[in-house]
Protein backbone atom coordinates (compact mmCIF):
# COMPACT_ATOMS: atom_id res chain seq x y z
CA UNK A 1 0.00 0.00 0.00
CA UNK A 2 1.13 3.26 -1.08
CA UNK A 3 1.87 6.03 1.66
CA UNK A 4 -1.25 7.95 0.27
CA UNK A 5 -3.31 5.29 0.76
CA UNK A 6 -2.33 4.69 4.09
CA UNK A 7 -2.70 8.02 5.09
CA UNK A 8 -6.02 7.81 2.98
CA UNK A 9 -7.18 4.53 5.10
CA UNK A 10 -6.36 6.65 8.34
CA UNK A 11 -8.33 9.24 7.20
CA UNK A 12 -11.39 7.29 6.84
CA UNK A 13 -10.68 4.83 9.89
CA UNK A 14 -13.46 4.00 12.54
CA UNK A 15 -13.49 6.41 15.88
CA UNK A 16 -13.36 3.56 17.68
CA UNK A 17 -10.08 2.02 15.93
CA UNK A 18 -8.23 5.68 15.92
CA UNK A 19 -8.84 5.44 20.09
CA UNK A 20 -7.24 1.95 19.76
CA UNK A 21 -4.40 3.66 17.54
CA UNK A 22 -4.02 6.22 20.06
CA UNK A 23 -4.21 3.85 23.59
CA UNK A 24 -1.36 1.38 21.62
CA UNK A 25 0.55 4.55 21.12
CA UNK A 26 0.20 5.74 24.67
CA UNK A 27 1.23 2.44 25.78
CA UNK A 28 4.33 2.37 24.47
CA UNK A 29 5.28 5.78 26.84
CA UNK A 30 3.14 4.12 29.58
CA UNK A 31 0.45 6.36 29.66
CA UNK A 32 -3.34 5.32 29.03
CA UNK A 33 -5.89 7.56 26.95
CA UNK A 34 -9.00 8.62 29.25
CA UNK A 35 -11.06 8.42 26.58
CA UNK A 36 -11.61 4.80 27.05
CA UNK A 37 -13.09 5.10 30.22
CA UNK A 38 -16.44 6.68 29.23
CA UNK A 39 -17.36 6.46 25.91
CA UNK A 40 -20.30 4.72 25.01
CA UNK A 41 -18.92 3.23 21.51
CA UNK A 42 -15.70 2.04 23.37
CA UNK A 43 -18.09 0.29 26.53
CA UNK A 44 -20.27 -1.49 23.44
CA UNK A 45 -16.79 -2.56 21.77
CA UNK A 46 -16.05 -3.95 25.15
CA UNK A 47 -18.89 -6.37 25.89
CA UNK A 48 -18.95 -7.37 21.99
CA UNK A 49 -15.03 -8.12 21.83
CA UNK A 50 -13.51 -9.06 24.79
CA UNK A 51 -16.85 -10.48 27.12
CA UNK A 52 -18.63 -12.46 24.35
CA UNK A 53 -15.15 -14.00 23.50
CA UNK A 54 -13.51 -14.67 26.26
CA UNK A 55 -13.95 -16.83 29.94
CA UNK A 56 -15.89 -15.35 31.99
CA UNK A 57 -16.49 -16.42 35.62
CA UNK A 58 -20.12 -17.41 36.61
CA UNK A 59 -20.74 -18.72 39.96
CA UNK A 60 -19.15 -20.70 42.76
CA UNK A 61 -19.60 -24.47 42.74
CA UNK A 62 -20.90 -24.59 46.42
CA UNK A 63 -23.20 -21.62 45.65
CA UNK A 64 -25.61 -24.31 43.86
CA UNK A 65 -24.06 -27.52 45.12
CA UNK A 66 -27.93 -29.37 45.05
CA UNK A 67 -29.74 -30.40 41.81
CA UNK A 68 -32.28 -27.84 41.20
CA UNK A 69 -30.25 -25.26 42.37
CA UNK A 70 -29.48 -22.07 40.01
CA UNK A 71 -28.48 -18.72 40.43
CA UNK A 72 -28.88 -15.81 38.19
CA UNK A 73 -25.81 -13.90 37.39
CA UNK A 74 -24.46 -11.95 34.33
CA UNK A 75 -21.62 -12.65 31.37
CA UNK A 76 -21.09 -9.04 30.16
CA UNK A 77 -24.29 -7.27 29.84
CA UNK A 78 -26.65 -10.64 29.11
CA UNK A 79 -27.65 -12.02 32.29
CA UNK A 80 -27.52 -16.51 32.12
CA UNK A 81 -28.84 -18.99 35.04
CA UNK A 82 -26.45 -21.01 36.29
CA UNK A 83 -28.19 -24.44 36.80
CA UNK A 84 -27.47 -27.71 38.60
CA UNK A 85 -29.20 -30.21 36.74
CA UNK A 86 -30.51 -33.74 38.32
CA UNK A 87 -27.46 -35.98 36.91
CA UNK A 88 -25.10 -32.64 38.55
CA UNK A 89 -23.85 -31.43 35.71
CA UNK A 90 -23.55 -27.11 35.57
CA UNK A 91 -25.47 -25.64 32.77
CA UNK A 92 -25.26 -21.83 31.83
CA UNK A 93 -28.27 -21.50 29.89
CA UNK A 94 -29.28 -17.66 28.51
CA UNK A 95 -32.12 -15.96 30.26
CA UNK A 96 -34.01 -14.74 27.28
CA UNK A 97 -37.36 -16.94 26.50
CA UNK A 98 -36.79 -17.97 22.76
CA UNK A 99 -40.50 -17.59 22.42
CA UNK A 100 -40.22 -13.57 23.35
CA UNK A 101 -36.96 -12.69 24.79
CA UNK A 102 -38.46 -12.46 27.93
CA UNK A 103 -36.72 -12.82 31.10
CA UNK A 104 -37.56 -16.68 32.23
CA UNK A 105 -35.96 -16.46 35.96
CA UNK A 106 -37.00 -13.49 37.48
CA UNK A 107 -35.20 -14.23 41.09
CA UNK A 108 -31.96 -13.89 41.74
CA UNK A 109 -31.68 -17.81 42.95
CA UNK A 110 -33.71 -20.45 44.50
CA UNK A 111 -33.95 -24.17 43.63
CA UNK A 112 -36.14 -25.05 40.73
CA UNK A 113 -36.66 -28.13 38.47
CA UNK A 114 -38.07 -25.46 35.52
CA UNK A 115 -38.15 -22.19 34.51
CA UNK A 116 -41.55 -20.84 33.25
CA UNK A 117 -41.79 -17.54 31.38
CA UNK A 118 -44.05 -15.42 32.92
CA UNK A 119 -45.34 -14.26 29.21
CA UNK A 120 -47.13 -17.03 27.58
CA UNK A 121 -45.98 -19.97 29.88
CA UNK A 122 -43.27 -21.43 28.06
CA UNK A 123 -41.63 -23.68 30.64
CA UNK A 124 -37.82 -24.98 30.34
CA UNK A 125 -36.04 -27.89 32.62
CA UNK A 126 -32.74 -27.01 34.48
CA UNK A 127 -30.63 -27.99 31.54
CA UNK A 128 -32.59 -25.39 28.96
CA UNK A 129 -34.90 -28.02 27.34
CA UNK A 130 -38.29 -27.04 26.74
CA UNK A 131 -40.41 -28.67 28.37
CA UNK A 132 -43.66 -27.44 28.12
CA UNK A 133 -46.15 -25.46 25.99
CA UNK A 134 -49.55 -23.63 26.69
CA UNK A 135 -52.07 -25.43 24.25
CA UNK A 136 -49.77 -26.97 22.35
CA UNK A 137 -51.80 -28.34 19.89
CA UNK A 138 -54.02 -25.48 19.70
CA UNK A 139 -51.35 -23.36 19.61
CA UNK A 140 -49.13 -24.77 17.40
CA UNK A 141 -50.08 -28.29 16.22
CA UNK A 142 -47.58 -30.45 15.21
CA UNK A 143 -45.38 -27.79 14.01
CA UNK A 144 -43.22 -26.82 17.18
CA UNK A 145 -40.23 -29.08 17.41
CA UNK A 146 -38.92 -28.69 21.06
CA UNK A 147 -35.74 -29.60 20.09
CA UNK A 148 -35.04 -26.13 18.22
CA UNK A 149 -36.15 -24.17 20.88
CA UNK A 150 -34.73 -24.73 23.96
CA UNK A 151 -32.80 -21.86 25.78
CA UNK A 152 -29.26 -21.03 24.21
CA UNK A 153 -26.60 -22.26 26.18
CA UNK A 154 -23.07 -20.68 26.57
CA UNK A 155 -21.15 -23.49 24.43
CA UNK A 156 -18.36 -23.89 26.53
CA UNK A 157 -18.35 -24.27 30.38
CA UNK A 158 -15.56 -25.63 32.96
CA UNK A 159 -14.48 -25.02 36.61
CA UNK A 160 -10.78 -24.42 38.47
CA UNK A 161 -11.17 -25.10 42.09
CA UNK A 162 -14.84 -24.31 41.90
CA UNK A 163 -15.04 -21.35 40.05
CA UNK A 164 -17.21 -22.21 37.22
CA UNK A 165 -16.40 -20.33 34.25
CA UNK A 166 -18.43 -19.95 30.38
CA UNK A 167 -17.50 -18.54 27.73
CA UNK A 168 -20.09 -17.33 24.74
CA UNK A 169 -18.09 -17.98 22.29
CA UNK A 170 -16.50 -21.87 21.28
CA UNK A 171 -13.46 -20.54 19.86
CA UNK A 172 -11.72 -20.40 23.20
CA UNK A 173 -8.71 -21.94 24.82
CA UNK A 174 -9.43 -25.04 27.32
CA UNK A 175 -9.99 -22.90 30.59
CA UNK A 176 -6.91 -24.48 31.72
CA UNK A 177 -4.95 -22.60 29.25
CA UNK A 178 -6.76 -19.52 29.18
CA UNK A 179 -5.95 -19.16 33.43
CA UNK A 180 -2.49 -20.20 32.62
CA UNK A 181 -0.35 -18.70 35.74
CA UNK A 182 -3.53 -17.48 36.48
CA UNK A 183 -4.70 -20.48 37.53
CA UNK A 184 -0.89 -21.78 39.35
CA UNK A 185 -2.02 -18.99 41.58
CA UNK A 186 -5.73 -19.71 42.16
CA UNK A 187 -4.67 -22.81 43.19
CA UNK A 188 -2.61 -21.75 45.87
CA UNK A 189 -4.78 -19.08 46.98
CA UNK A 190 -7.84 -21.61 47.97
CA UNK A 191 -6.51 -24.92 47.51
CA UNK A 192 -4.87 -25.09 50.64
CA UNK A 193 -7.36 -27.97 51.51
CA UNK A 194 -8.65 -30.53 50.02
CA UNK A 195 -12.49 -29.09 50.14
CA UNK A 196 -11.17 -25.44 48.80
CA UNK A 197 -13.18 -22.79 49.86
CA UNK A 198 -16.61 -22.16 49.85
CA UNK A 199 -19.02 -19.11 49.29
CA UNK A 200 -20.48 -17.77 53.25
CA UNK A 201 -23.57 -16.08 51.51
CA UNK A 202 -24.51 -14.89 47.91
CA UNK A 203 -23.19 -11.61 46.39
CA UNK A 204 -23.18 -8.09 47.92
CA UNK A 205 -24.55 -6.11 44.64
CA UNK A 206 -24.43 -2.61 44.37
CA UNK A 207 -24.28 -0.07 41.90
CA UNK A 208 -20.98 2.19 41.51
CA UNK A 209 -20.03 4.86 38.68
CA UNK A 210 -16.57 3.26 38.06
CA UNK A 211 -15.53 1.96 34.76
CA UNK A 212 -14.40 -1.84 35.27
CA UNK A 213 -11.24 -1.61 34.09
CA UNK A 214 -10.11 0.69 36.78
CA UNK A 215 -11.37 -1.54 39.34
CA UNK A 216 -9.84 -4.91 37.70
CA UNK A 217 -6.18 -2.76 37.08
CA UNK A 218 -6.35 -1.53 41.04
CA UNK A 219 -6.45 -5.05 41.97
CA UNK A 220 -3.87 -5.88 39.55
CA UNK A 221 -1.62 -4.06 41.35
CA UNK A 222 -2.35 -0.47 42.56
CA UNK A 223 0.07 -1.15 45.69
CA UNK A 224 0.93 2.91 45.80
CA UNK A 225 -2.38 3.86 46.89
CA UNK A 226 -2.79 1.82 50.04
CA UNK A 227 -0.75 4.24 52.29
CA UNK A 228 -2.61 7.37 51.04
CA UNK A 229 -6.28 6.31 50.58
CA UNK A 230 -6.66 3.93 53.00
CA UNK A 231 -4.09 5.25 55.50
CA UNK A 232 -7.00 6.04 57.65
CA UNK A 233 -7.57 2.10 58.20
CA UNK A 234 -4.05 2.15 59.45
CA UNK A 235 -4.62 5.15 62.34
CA UNK A 236 -7.71 3.28 63.77
CA UNK A 237 -5.64 -0.21 63.97
CA UNK A 238 -7.71 -1.87 61.48
CA UNK A 239 -4.25 -2.44 59.24
CA UNK A 240 -0.85 -2.73 59.70
CA UNK A 241 2.41 -2.15 57.61
CA UNK A 242 0.84 0.26 54.94
CA UNK A 243 3.29 2.77 55.02
CA UNK A 244 6.25 -0.69 53.67
CA UNK A 245 3.51 -2.06 51.09
CA UNK A 246 5.65 -0.84 47.89
CA UNK A 247 9.01 -1.76 49.89
CA UNK A 248 7.45 -5.51 50.61
CA UNK A 249 5.23 -5.40 47.63
CA UNK A 250 5.90 -8.79 45.00
CA UNK A 251 4.18 -7.99 41.81
CA UNK A 252 3.43 -11.13 39.99
CA UNK A 253 2.85 -10.60 35.89
CA UNK A 254 1.35 -13.66 34.27
CA UNK A 255 1.75 -13.82 30.27
CA UNK A 256 -2.19 -14.82 29.99
CA UNK A 257 -2.57 -11.40 31.14
CA UNK A 258 -3.82 -12.26 35.05
CA UNK A 259 -2.07 -10.28 37.49
CA UNK A 260 -1.69 -10.50 41.34
CA UNK A 261 0.26 -8.45 44.12
CA UNK A 262 1.26 -10.47 47.15
CA UNK A 263 3.90 -8.60 50.48
CA UNK A 264 6.36 -10.26 52.69
CA UNK A 265 4.41 -9.41 55.47
CA UNK A 266 7.00 -11.62 57.46
CA UNK A 267 9.20 -8.81 56.57
CA UNK A 268 6.96 -6.20 57.76
CA UNK A 269 5.28 -7.08 60.41
CA UNK A 270 6.80 -10.34 62.48
CA UNK A 271 8.97 -13.18 61.16
CA UNK A 272 6.34 -15.46 62.13
CA UNK A 273 3.51 -14.12 59.85
CA UNK A 274 3.68 -16.85 57.80
CA UNK A 275 0.64 -18.04 54.99
CA UNK A 276 -1.26 -14.36 55.14
CA UNK A 277 -1.08 -14.31 59.13
CA UNK A 278 -3.33 -17.12 59.52
CA UNK A 279 -3.50 -18.52 63.10
CA UNK A 280 -2.67 -22.03 64.09
CA UNK A 281 -5.94 -23.44 64.46
CA UNK A 282 -6.39 -22.46 60.52
CA UNK A 283 -3.27 -23.74 59.32
CA UNK A 284 -3.13 -27.26 61.05
CA UNK A 285 -5.96 -28.05 58.61
CA UNK A 286 -4.37 -26.68 55.61
CA UNK A 287 -2.79 -29.46 53.24
CA UNK A 288 0.31 -27.98 51.15
CA UNK A 289 1.64 -31.34 49.65
CA UNK A 290 0.13 -30.29 46.43
CA UNK A 291 2.04 -27.26 45.86
CA UNK A 292 5.16 -26.76 44.18
CA UNK A 293 8.19 -25.38 45.29
CA UNK A 294 7.26 -21.75 43.90
CA UNK A 295 3.97 -22.09 44.98
CA UNK A 296 5.52 -23.12 48.53
CA UNK A 297 7.49 -20.48 49.14
CA UNK A 298 5.05 -18.05 47.98
CA UNK A 299 2.48 -18.75 50.51
CA UNK A 300 4.78 -18.83 53.24
CA UNK A 301 6.73 -16.00 52.17
CA UNK A 302 5.16 -13.24 49.65
CA UNK A 303 1.53 -14.51 49.49
CA UNK A 304 -0.85 -12.72 46.82
CA UNK A 305 -2.79 -10.32 48.54
CA UNK A 306 -4.96 -9.05 45.53
CA UNK A 307 -5.37 -10.10 41.63
CA UNK A 308 -7.33 -10.05 38.71
CA UNK A 309 -8.28 -12.82 36.34
CA UNK A 310 -8.56 -11.02 33.41
CA UNK A 311 -11.36 -9.74 32.16
CA UNK A 312 -13.24 -8.96 35.53
CA UNK A 313 -12.85 -11.24 38.68
CA UNK A 314 -10.58 -10.02 41.39
CA UNK A 315 -9.22 -10.91 44.84
CA UNK A 316 -8.05 -9.68 48.22
CA UNK A 317 -7.22 -11.34 51.09
CA UNK A 318 -5.53 -10.27 54.17
CA UNK A 319 -5.49 -10.34 57.73
CA UNK A 320 -7.49 -7.65 59.81
CA UNK A 321 -10.11 -7.19 62.92
CA UNK A 322 -13.81 -6.89 62.47
CA UNK A 323 -13.70 -3.45 64.78
CA UNK A 324 -10.54 -1.42 65.64
CA UNK A 325 -8.26 -2.67 68.03
CA UNK A 326 -9.89 -6.05 67.80
CA UNK A 327 -8.77 -9.95 67.22
CA UNK A 328 -7.87 -9.92 63.54
CA UNK A 329 -9.20 -12.59 60.98
CA UNK A 330 -8.02 -13.13 57.56
CA UNK A 331 -10.70 -12.59 55.00
CA UNK A 332 -11.13 -13.96 51.53
CA UNK A 333 -13.48 -12.04 49.36
CA UNK A 334 -13.97 -12.72 45.08
CA UNK A 335 -15.35 -9.16 43.71
CA UNK A 336 -16.31 -9.02 39.98
CA UNK A 337 -16.56 -5.83 38.51
CA UNK A 338 -20.03 -6.03 36.42
CA UNK A 339 -20.01 -4.07 33.13
CA UNK A 340 -23.05 -2.11 33.00
CA UNK A 341 -22.54 1.20 31.22
CA UNK A 342 -19.89 3.53 29.94
CA UNK A 343 -18.27 4.39 33.12
CA UNK A 344 -20.59 2.33 35.49
CA UNK A 345 -20.53 -0.95 37.16
CA UNK A 346 -22.28 -3.59 39.49
CA UNK A 347 -19.57 -4.48 41.56
CA UNK A 348 -20.69 -8.19 43.28
CA UNK A 349 -18.50 -8.73 46.52
CA UNK A 350 -18.15 -12.06 48.13
CA UNK A 351 -17.03 -13.42 51.25
CA UNK A 352 -14.59 -17.04 51.06
CA UNK A 353 -14.61 -19.41 54.05
CA UNK A 354 -12.91 -22.53 54.72
CA UNK A 355 -15.18 -25.88 54.54
CA UNK A 356 -13.73 -26.63 57.56
CA UNK A 357 -14.67 -23.89 59.47
CA UNK A 358 -17.30 -23.93 62.31
CA UNK A 359 -20.52 -21.62 62.28
CA UNK A 360 -18.41 -19.54 64.59
CA UNK A 361 -15.46 -19.22 62.46
CA UNK A 362 -17.19 -18.42 59.67
CA UNK A 363 -19.74 -15.61 61.12
CA UNK A 364 -16.51 -13.91 62.41
CA UNK A 365 -14.99 -13.87 59.14
CA UNK A 366 -18.60 -13.19 57.06
CA UNK A 367 -18.75 -10.15 59.50
CA UNK A 368 -14.96 -8.81 59.63
CA UNK A 369 -15.53 -9.15 55.20
CA UNK A 370 -18.23 -7.24 55.11
CA UNK A 371 -17.11 -4.46 57.81
CA UNK A 372 -13.62 -4.18 55.35
CA UNK A 373 -15.14 -5.09 51.77
CA UNK A 374 -18.61 -4.85 52.07
CA UNK A 375 -21.30 -2.84 50.35
CA UNK A 376 -20.20 -0.33 53.19
CA UNK A 377 -17.12 -1.32 54.00
CA UNK A 378 -14.32 1.01 55.29
CA UNK A 379 -11.82 0.39 52.52
CA UNK A 380 -14.25 -0.18 49.58
CA UNK A 381 -15.45 3.13 50.66
CA UNK A 382 -12.16 4.37 49.94
CA UNK A 383 -11.93 2.61 46.87
CA UNK A 384 -14.80 3.65 45.48
CA UNK A 385 -15.06 6.91 45.50
CA UNK A 386 -11.60 7.23 44.26
CA UNK A 387 -12.07 5.10 40.91
CA UNK A 388 -15.54 7.10 40.59
CA UNK A 389 -13.92 10.40 40.04
CA UNK A 390 -12.57 8.67 36.56
CA UNK A 391 -15.15 8.48 34.68
CA UNK A 392 -16.15 12.45 35.35
CA UNK A 393 -12.36 12.65 34.33
CA UNK A 394 -12.99 11.03 30.99
CA UNK A 395 -16.25 12.54 30.01
CA UNK A 396 -14.58 16.17 30.94
CA UNK A 397 -14.80 18.32 27.55
CA UNK A 398 -11.54 20.16 28.97
CA UNK A 399 -9.81 16.52 29.41
CA UNK A 400 -10.67 15.39 26.36
CA UNK A 401 -9.40 18.68 24.39
CA UNK A 402 -6.07 18.79 26.02
CA UNK A 403 -5.73 14.95 25.00
CA UNK A 404 -5.04 13.89 28.51
CA UNK A 405 -3.60 10.61 29.22
CA UNK A 406 -3.31 8.99 32.94
CA UNK A 407 0.11 7.97 34.08
CA UNK A 408 1.45 4.66 34.66
CA UNK A 409 5.12 6.03 34.39
CA UNK A 410 6.16 5.17 37.86
CA UNK A 411 9.16 3.31 38.31
CA UNK A 412 10.54 4.37 35.05
CA UNK A 413 13.32 6.54 36.72
CA UNK A 414 12.93 5.01 39.88
CA UNK A 415 16.44 3.86 42.31
CA UNK A 416 14.07 0.81 43.16
CA UNK A 417 15.20 -2.40 40.79
CA UNK A 418 12.17 -3.22 38.55
CA UNK A 419 13.49 -5.56 36.58
CA UNK A 420 11.94 -9.65 37.11
CA UNK A 421 13.69 -11.56 39.56
CA UNK A 422 16.21 -14.03 37.82
CA UNK A 423 15.71 -16.49 41.07
CA UNK A 424 11.80 -16.77 40.13
CA UNK A 425 10.81 -20.56 39.39
CA UNK A 426 7.18 -20.28 38.98
CA UNK A 427 5.09 -18.92 35.83
CA UNK A 428 5.38 -15.46 34.24
CA UNK A 429 7.12 -12.55 36.05
CA UNK A 430 7.86 -11.24 39.75
CA UNK A 431 9.25 -7.63 40.19
CA UNK A 432 10.52 -7.45 44.20
CA UNK A 433 8.82 -4.80 44.75
CA UNK A 434 5.64 -2.62 44.66
CA UNK A 435 6.61 0.24 43.24
CA UNK A 436 5.78 0.41 39.16
CA UNK A 437 3.11 0.02 37.09
CA UNK A 438 3.83 -2.90 35.41
CA UNK A 439 0.90 -5.14 35.82
CA UNK A 440 -1.18 -2.82 35.39
CA UNK A 441 0.21 -2.14 32.14
CA UNK A 442 -0.13 -5.60 31.39
CA UNK A 443 -3.95 -5.01 31.93
CA UNK A 444 -4.30 -2.75 29.29
CA UNK A 445 -2.06 -4.35 27.01
CA UNK A 446 -3.98 -7.65 27.01
CA UNK A 447 -7.35 -5.24 26.82
CA UNK A 448 -5.82 -4.02 23.57
CA UNK A 449 -4.92 -7.37 22.33
CA UNK A 450 -8.40 -8.46 23.02
CA UNK A 451 -10.08 -5.43 22.01
CA UNK A 452 -8.39 -5.65 18.70
CA UNK A 453 -8.80 -9.75 18.51
CA UNK A 454 -12.26 -8.88 18.67
CA UNK A 455 -12.89 -6.39 16.22
CA UNK A 456 -15.37 -7.66 13.24
CA UNK A 457 -14.14 -7.50 9.18
CA UNK A 458 -14.38 -4.36 7.88
CA UNK A 459 -14.18 -3.18 4.85
CA UNK A 460 -14.22 0.14 3.72
CA UNK A 461 -16.37 2.05 1.35
CA UNK A 462 -14.40 5.01 -0.38
CA UNK A 463 -18.12 6.50 -1.27
CA UNK A 464 -19.50 6.67 2.78
CA UNK A 465 -17.18 8.11 5.23
CA UNK A 466 -20.52 8.74 7.54
CA UNK A 467 -19.52 6.71 10.27
CA UNK A 468 -15.83 7.80 9.87
CA UNK A 469 -16.09 10.90 12.03
CA UNK A 470 -14.85 11.86 15.30
CA UNK A 471 -17.32 12.59 17.81
FE1 LIG B 1 -41.70 -16.38 27.04
FE2 LIG B 1 -43.68 -15.83 25.41
S1 LIG B 1 -41.98 -14.61 25.87
S2 LIG B 1 -43.43 -17.56 26.64
FE1 LIG C 1 -7.81 -0.11 47.73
Amino acid sequence: MSTTEIIQTAGRKHRLDRILDRVEASLEDDLVPVEIFNDPEVFRAEVDRIFTNTWVFVAHETEIPKAGDFVQRRVGLDPVIVTRDGEGGINVLSNYCRHRGTQVCQTDQGNSRFFKCPYHGWTYSSTGDLIGTPHLVDAYGEKLDPKEWGLKRAPRVASRQGFIFASLSEDVPELDEFLGGGGWMLDLVVGLHPKGMRVAGPPDRYKVKADWKTAAENFSGDVYHLDSLHWSTEEIHVSQGLQASCEIGRAYEMPEGHNFVGHAWTKAIHPGYVLWGYPPEVTQHFDLSGLDEAQLHVVNHEPPTVGTIFPNLSFIRFNTPAVPGGPFSVVTSFRQWQPIGPGEIELWSWQFVWDFQTEEEVLEHYTTGQFVFGSAGIFEQDDTVAWEGIPRAAASPWMRKEGMAFSFQQGNNSEVDQSPDPTWTGPGIRRNTGYGEHNQLAFYRKWLKEMRKGAPARTVDPASTHDCEGH
